[in-house]
């Protein structure tokens, strides 16, 4: 693979098809040209108060919504440039995430155990969902939009209950109780983009496999295993045809499993740092973009 580009500053990464966003520490989001030649910072928004967590872009237009420890989610027009909407919080916004099928609805999970789905139209809160859960690390809808799954730090509190629970989006109830037994957080969940089966980035330095249906049994014959978490929030996603899972590792190296088999494919030496979110183009399979944890943003064909 050859690197396309190598910028600064960011944490949590996603394209459009041309653009890549950025999220970062230094209370900015930036938009990457990733195919101009001499511009490739196009813009930088800097309406966060603090560092921000997360960004996404959404479905509708060329709009980016970030999220945050000034407690707040933002919507952006990155055309116009100006902030069109904020989402007040009580506690500091981790991620967020919008629905697959209404682009009008987004998840946000906070540092107090807070799950809320806001409408952007209202501006206000449709559902919450209440289990008195540490920190949410991440959330990930299901293919069909009607459940998601939470990941919630469970280092200060009941481990084997809380750390992954399936949700009922509607009914605001948990489906599920004790997906996942053992004593790690998983910083990262996602769904196979088609196959029945979602995956828990663990701290026991492996990728879990869980099914789609209930009750979400954890595969115990497989997982994906040659990169290394480390306490680190080390992100991983399948590509867009579902042949491969991508993850970053503390080790700085991106590693490629064939999802099926979990066999590792590649792996590829990033950065001296730990590398914490990888993302894949939409569009150009052989396109992905890397952050590493002191904030390099790469791209690599
Ligand atoms: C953990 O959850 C179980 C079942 O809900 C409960 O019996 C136990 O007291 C909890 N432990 C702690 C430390 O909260
Ligand atoms: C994960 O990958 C899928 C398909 O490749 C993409 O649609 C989705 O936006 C990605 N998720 C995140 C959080 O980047």
């Amino acid at each position: 693979m050859q690197k396309l580009l190598m910028l600064f500053i960011g944490h949590q990464l996603m394209f459009t098809a041309h653009l890549l966003a950025s999220a970062g520490m230094d209370q900015t989001i930036c938009i990457w040209n990733v195919w101009s030649r001499d511009q490739k910072k196009a813009r930088v928004f800097s309406f966060h108060n603090a560092a921000v967590k997360d960004v996404k872009w959404s479905q509708q237009g060329l709009f980016v919504l970030s999220c945050g420890y000034d407690c707040s989610s933002r919507l952006i027009d990155v055309e116009k440039g100006i902030e069109t909407q904020t989402f007040k919080d009580n506690q500091v916004v981790g991620v967020i995430k919008f629905h697959p099928d209404n682009s009008n609805l987004f998840l946000s999970g906070g540092s107090k155990g807070g799950l809320r789905l806001w409408d952007v139209r209202t501006g206000q809160v449709v559902h919450e969902y209440i289990r008195g859960l540490g920190p949410i690390l991440d959330v990930e809808f299901t293919i069909d939009g009607k459940q998601f799954v939470s990941s919630s730090d469970v280092s200060g509190g009941n481990v084997s209950e809380n750390s992954i629970i399936v949700w009922d989006i509607s009914r605001q109830v948990p489906l599920s109780n004790q997906v996942y037994a053992e004593a790690y957080t998983c910083p990262c969940v996602r769904y196979h983009p088609f196959d029945p089966y979602f995956v828990a980035q663990s701290n026991g330095n492996y990728i879990a496999i869980f099914s789609s249906s209930p009750p979400f049994k954890l595969d115990k014959y497989k997982r994906y295993e040659s990169h290394r978490v480390s306490g680190f929030p080390v992100k991983c996603n399948f590509s867009l045809d579902g042949e491969k899972l991508v993850s970053g590792s503390s080790d700085g190296s991106i590693y490629f499993y064939n999802s099926q088999s979990s066999v590792l494919v590649k792996k590829m030496k990033a950065y001296e740092q730990a590398c914490i979110d990888v993302a894949f183009h939409p569009i150009l399979s052989n396109v992905i973009a890397s952050c590493s944890w002191n904030g390099d943003v790469s791209v690599f064909e």
